[in-house]
């Protein structure tokens, strides 16, 4: 068990140190404050490991406060970027851990890391602009492996700013997604959106908005500061009222291969992923990877994963399959992991 412990220490640490301290003070200050709390940590312990600890135990407690659990320890989150955290936080929230040690445990055991962040659609779509250019323009189908609730296999019904730039996409839509631009932007979006045919999701367990508590989850699992995401995500969930994602239930190890097989190989297939394969193990990695390689036999596949990197930012990545092999593999973009800012590279 202590192994284990001080593997999970790392996790929280790493967290608190490099993956979140631009995008949420709070958590950082928490994760490096947990990571050497052995106590806590063996409550953390519950998650199993195979889900990223430090998301699942900050959205178990978001959950139950959310619940109405402790509105004092709520009113103690920020509801905007602040570097200014009273470090009397900390003994609020262990407080509050240990009072409700076995919902919060039975959470961390129950629930997967689902997080579907809608502003990441501006990610996607620049992917998407780029994919629509390797297949000069012609009609493509989009597949996205990990989609939770399929806010973001939406993309097409919301509208996007980029940097200064005019008011793109679905210029109608209650849902205006904001992106920082830094550097430059080699897209009209105004002019030539992609073509797709269809946006399908494949999802070991798709969360449907008719299932209170699960949205519920969701929603607990946006950062405090992350106020904006929270209205984004509310407006999303009025869209789901009228528009039902295309999600698929089951492993995408297993069904992309037949789904990919039922395709005409003359019409051109998009595999995007985000934030999802830190869910798999190298094994499942490699996998993916021989899967997709052996489908572009007769056909283009294209693949865009928009996943964490060691350096905390995330980036898009584009990689193309033909004729049984891998044929090129680029960054085409850094970016902040919920898609807040966009550095294009590619
Ligand atoms: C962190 S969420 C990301 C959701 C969405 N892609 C986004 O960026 O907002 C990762 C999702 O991948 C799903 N997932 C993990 N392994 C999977 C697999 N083998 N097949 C299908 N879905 C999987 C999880 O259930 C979870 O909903």
């Amino acid at each position: 068990m202590g192994d284990l412990i001080d593997k999970f220490a790392t996790r929280f640490r790493e967290f608190g140190e490099i993956h979140i301290p631009e995008m949420s003070p709070f958590y950082a200050h928490l994760s490096l404050r947990i990571a050497d709390d052995r106590e806590l940590l063996e409550i953390a312990l519950a998650s199993g490991g195979g889900q990223p600890p430090p998301n699942l135990l900050f959205a178990s407690i978001r959950f139950l406060l959310d619940r109405g659990a402790n509105p004092d320890l709520l009113a103690r989150y920020p509801v905007r970027f602040d570097t200014d955290i009273d470090p009397a936080v900390f003994d609020h929230f262990r407080e509050f851990v240990f009072d409700h040690r076995e919902q919060v445990e039975e959470l961390l055991f129950t629930k997967p890391v689902q997080s579907n962040v809608v502003r990441r659609s501006a990610v996607l779509l620049t992917g998407l602009m780029r994919i629509s250019s390797e297949v000069e323009h012609r009609p493509f189908v989009n597949i996205e492996i990990g989609a939770s609730a399929g806010l973001t296999l939406l993309w097409e019904q919301y509208s996007y700013r980029y940097g200064d730039g005019p008011v793109v996409g679905n210029v109608k839509s209650d849902v205006e997604i904001e992106t920082e631009l830094r550097g430059s932007n080699p897209f009209d979006y105004s002019l030539d959106m992609p073509s797709v045919i269809d946006n399908l999701g494949i999802e070991l367990d798709p969360i449907s908005d008719a299932d209170g508590s699960a949205m519920d989850w969701l929603r607990a699992l946006i950062f405090p500061e992350h106020e904006d995401n929270r209205v984004l995500f509310d407006s999303t969930t009025k869209i789901l009222k009228n528009s039902t994602p295309r999600l698929i239930h089951g492993d995408a190890l297993v069904i992309l291969p037949e789904m990919l097989a039922d395709l005409p190989t003359d019409q051109p297939a998009n595999i995007y992923h985000s934030h999802t394969l830190n869910q798999f193990s190298p094994e499942m990695r490699k996998r993916l990877d021989l899967l997709l390689r052996d489908a572009s036999k007769g056909r283009l596949i294209t693949r865009l994963g928009f996943e964490a990197t060691p350096q905390g930012y995330s980036d898009l990545r584009l990689i193309k399959y033909e004729n049984g092999v891998q044929n090129q593999d680029v960054v085409l973009a850094n970016c902040e992991a919920h898609g807040r800012w966009i550095d294009w590279v590619g």
